[in-house]
């Protein structure tokens, strides 16, 4: 598994990734892609598109779907009615409980903040808590290590230890809900504070970030960057099935931007603020719901291991019932073994009739399906149920990225590749002439200007053959195509495969076939 700073930093060198607005100090939880990135996430999202939307196929049942649907797509305004984020609930409830820290101004997730004592003695001599000091780290209850906490705050905790009359302490015991508590909070020692008692009480915060329509910034001009394309999608759904000609079952589905003011970013790119969601919202029976859950959650987890993922760094995990959203029936996320730990990419959830119910009740417009089909004069109209595949193309890029990296050795020496699917890589292909002489540049500019009509293809004509391999195989370039003296009179050329470094003659009308078949789309 890839270590994130190596990650973080060939993502910086190479193009993929800078901090948004750098030169500037950087923006917290702001990202920009590069040249090399952009193409890559382009891939990410196309590749999606083309899976979900264009070469989908309604005239025939497939991938085990339980019957033929149809799939459409969209592309909604960003700013809505504001209206629209209090029907969905995201106005009075899309919050996070959060506590701020008076003397280092630092704010926290309330839950994520692990509130500990410190333990002195052995098991044998019966460790205990200190619970007339507790201390307050960042980390994720039930997940982040005891060992990780103490060395993380190794400083202030030995300063704490000596302050208690102790030596080393032994470990620590976590102590629930202790935020919430006011006599507890008054002994938390906050991280990096001089004294303890300085977390105010969680306090729900929205994550929405608010604007002005129009000239006037008053209450009534008040507008929200979405924070989930899902949204536009439901309120379209009357202009899609008036328009598209599409029955029940069929799904609605949309790429763009989202914007959450997250309290606490991190993970580089993993929890932003402005990220890209690709989402659709899949119409059907209420009594179908659950068959279509069931296909939705197998045929998203396929698509991440169809194009690369490793399977054994995947997980499918189904919600408990206390994690469900109260409208959810159902919601499982697919999850991937990042290097900070194993975490969403995409969640699947069976939405039931809520959103739908509540758009109708707030614009009062009729939301209901008309099925002309239905025997009985009751079943004609009614609200469908959603199933909701909910992908972040962030996440799944940087989940992308770190699957891909490698380190090996080739001939001896240590090289840094990105084995992505050749679907996925930013360069397809790389042409080089051998020299810059010798009528070789003519018949590598011919073949580099054919296949650019197709794919991103890169053209270097400078530095070592050797070089020039190493720097497109950072950039996870599937192949090299070398040309020499022979290509001249043979019409042949020398391609080199990332992966294998096997090198085969290859004849230069055959390029395009032969990376076709595995680029596909
Ligand atoms: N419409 C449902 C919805 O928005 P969500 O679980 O909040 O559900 C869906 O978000 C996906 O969007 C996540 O699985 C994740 O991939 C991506 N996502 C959510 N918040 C994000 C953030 N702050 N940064 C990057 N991606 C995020």
């Amino acid at each position: 598994m890839v270590a994130m700073d190596k990650l973080v930093s060939l993502c910086k060198r190479r193009g993929f990734i800078f901090p948004s607005s750098e030169i500037y100090g950087g923006l917290n939880g702001c990202w920009d892609y590069g040249p090399l990135g952009v193409e890559l996430k382009r891939n990410v999202k196309q590749a999606w598109w083309d899976d979900v939307v264009r070469l989908h196929d309604d005239t025939t049942q497939q991938d085990g779907a339980p019957a033929p649907y149809s799939m459409v797509g969209l592309d909604s305004a960003l700013l809505m009615n504001p209206r629209v984020w209090e029907a969905s609930g995201h106005v009075g409830g899309f919050s996070d409980p959060m506590v701020d820290c008076r003397e280092t101004r630092n704010r926290y997730r309330a839950d994520q903040l692990v509130v500990f004592a410190l333990m002195f003695g052995d098991d044998e001599t019966g460790g205990r808590p200190h619970e007339d000091v507790l201390f307050a780290a960042p980390g994720e209850p039930g997940k982040t290590p005891a060992s990780e906490l103490l060395a993380v705050h190794r400083r202030q905790v030995a300063a704490i230890a000596k302050r208690l009359g102790g030596g080393q302490p032994s470990g620590i015991a976590v102590i629930d809900a202790a935020l919430g508590d006011a006599d507890k909070r008054a002994r938390i020692w906050a991280p990096g504070a001089s004294a303890p008692g300085t977390l105010t009480a969680p306090r729900a915060f929205n994550l929405m970030f608010k604007t002005h329509v129009g000239a006037l910034e008053d209450h009534s001009s008040v507008a929200y960057l979405r924070p989930e394309t899902a949204q536009g999608i439901f309120v379209n759904f009357k202009n899609v099935l008036d328009t598209a000609r599409v029955r029940l079952p069929f799904g609605i589905a949309q790429i763009g931007k989202a914007f959450r003011n997250e309290i606490n970013p991190r993970n580089f790119t993993f929890r932003s603020r402005e990220f890209e969601q690709m989402e659709i919202e899949f119409f059907c029976r209420r009594s179908e719901a659950p068959q279509w859950y069931q296909f939705w959650r197998q045929r998203r987890f396929r698509w991440y291991t169809a194009l690369g993922i490793r399977p054994e760094n995947l997980v499918l995990r189904e919600h408990e019932p206390d994690e469900l959203a109260h409208y959810a029936a159902g919601c499982a996320d697919v999850e991937y073994a990042f290097p900070f730990g194993q975490s969403e990419l995409e969640g699947i959830a069976n939405r039931t009739d809520f959103d739908l119910a509540q758009h109708m009740e707030f614009s009062g417009k009729d939301q209901r399906y008309f099925d002309d089909q239905a025997s009985e004069e009751k079943d004609k109209r009614f609200l469908p149920y959603v199933i909701e595949p909910s992908a972040g193309a962030d996440r799944g890029t940087l989940a992308f990225l770190c699957d891909a990296y490698a380190e090996d050795e080739v001939g001896g020496q240590p090289r840094t590749v990105l084995r992505l699917h050749p679907r996925l890589a930013p360069i397809k292909a790389a042409v080089f002439p051998l020299v810059r002489k010798e009528g070789m540049p003519e018949v590598a500019g011919e073949i580099f200007r054919r296949l650019k009509r197709r794919w991103n293809v890169a053209y270097d004509d400078k530095g070592a053959i050797g070089r020039r391999y190493r720097r497109q195989d950072e950039a996870g370039t599937p192949w090299c195509i070398t040309v020499d003296g022979d290509s001249l009179t043979d019409r042949s050329v020398t391609v080199r495969e990332r992966d294998s470094c096997e090198q085969q003659r290859v004849g230069i009308d055959e390029l395009e076939t032969l990376f076709g078949e595995s680029i596909g789309g």
